[in-house]
């Protein structure tokens, strides 16, 4: 059970467009040892009753980890207590084991996140295996990206989500790609987008001739917003559910789960009961909170890596890009 899921939020990076790594690892220090207090309040338990310190180890911004890896260790050191590297991608994926109902192994799990697309084949919670993902660009970026495009700022996810829930998603046809097997690409998506507002909706292909004015290109944007958002969250989303019915089908496994940040997506999440009701799959997506980065789904991962003993000693070191 989850005592305390506490996160600090850092708006310092609204103003630049996305986030500043040295700023992040700036707020990390200050955040750390407050937020480590409050946690322990909200859950009731004094510091010395912790059975074991758990830290993401991978991947990620290498100074934010720095800062969490460093004190887990401290606090390891000081407490006499085992420390647990935990990558990022399984905690995600392991955020379906949170709450009840949770899937039967072996289940599929999509991640998608700011900085990945992953097929998960899970066989139990320490057995994983990526079976697809994203050749350039995440799903999250992807939102991301075209939000920016539309002159949203960041993170744009959420905002494209809000403004699809009033649009018509199939009145611009952004194109498909076509990738072999279960393997993702976003980069073509966001190139046509470009070009589609570039032209001001007149083409998905640069043509110099169709180029708008800015002016024109704004004015386009403004009175097609809601359009344009749920055709891009369409195309998002059919392109993350094609690939995981053919893993399901290939595989046939019918567990299915959704996780990381785009899993709050209301677009992805629809569709993919959708996709449940028809395959007839056990769906399963995390709460809200357990959905964007949050210390929850390290905390479960923590644990399943404490039943089977796997400790990391204080040699470990954070790694800003790990294969697992
Ligand atoms: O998992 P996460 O919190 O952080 C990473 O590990 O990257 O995911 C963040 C990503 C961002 O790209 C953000 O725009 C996206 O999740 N996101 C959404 C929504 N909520 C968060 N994308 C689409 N719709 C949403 N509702
Ligand atoms: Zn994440």
């Amino acid at each position: 059970m989850i005592l305390s899921n506490f996160i600090a939020n850092q708006t310092v990076h609204e103003k630049y467009g996305g986030v500043v790594p040295e700023l992040a690892s700036r707020a990390h220090m200050q955040n750390i040892v407050p937020v480590v207090d409050v946690a322990l309040k909200e859950a009731g338990v004094e510091l010395q009753d912790v059975d074991a310190i758990a830290f993401t180890q991978a991947p990620g911004l290498i100074g934010s980890l720095l800062v969490g890896g460093q004190f887990a260790k401290s606090l390891s050191m000081a407490l006499n207590k085992p420390l647990i590297a935990v990558h990022h991608m399984q905690a995600h994926v392991l955020a379906n084991l949170i709450d009840e109902p949770r899937p039967s192994f072996p289940f599929l799990c999509l991640t998608v996140s700011g900085g990945h697309t992953q097929i998960v084949l899970c066989e139990a919670p320490n057995k994983m295996k990526v079976i697809g993902e994203t050749i350039d660009d995440a799903a999250g970026e992807a939102f991301d990206k075209s939000a920016k495009l539309l002159g949203l700022p960041y993170p744009g996810g959420p905002l494209i989500d809000k403004y699809a829930k009033e649009g018509n998603a199939t009145r611009f046809r952004f194109p498909e790609p076509q990738i072999p097997g279960l393997d993702f690409s976003f980069s073509g998506l966001k190139t046509s987008i470009l070009y589609f507002l570039q032209n001001a909706g007149t083409s998905l292909v640069y043509k110099e001739e169709f180029r708008a004015t800015d002016e024109e290109r704004k004015t386009f944007i403004e009175n097609n917003l809601a359009d344009i958002c749920a055709s891009v969250q369409h195309r998002i989303v059919t392109i993350l559910l094609n690939k995981l019915k053919k893993a399901a089908s290939e595989t046939g496994i019918k567990d299915i789960c959704l996780a990381g940040g785009v899993s709050a997506n209301s677009g992805l999440r629809s569709a993919f009961e959708e996709a449940g009701k028809k395959h007839k799959w056990n769906t399963y997506v995390p709460a809200f909170q357990y959905c964007t980065d949050n210390a929850g789904m390290i905390a479960i991962t923590g644990y399943y890596k404490f039943l089977d003993g796997d400790f990391s000693d204080l040699s470990v070191q954070s790694t800003a890009r790990a294969e697992w």
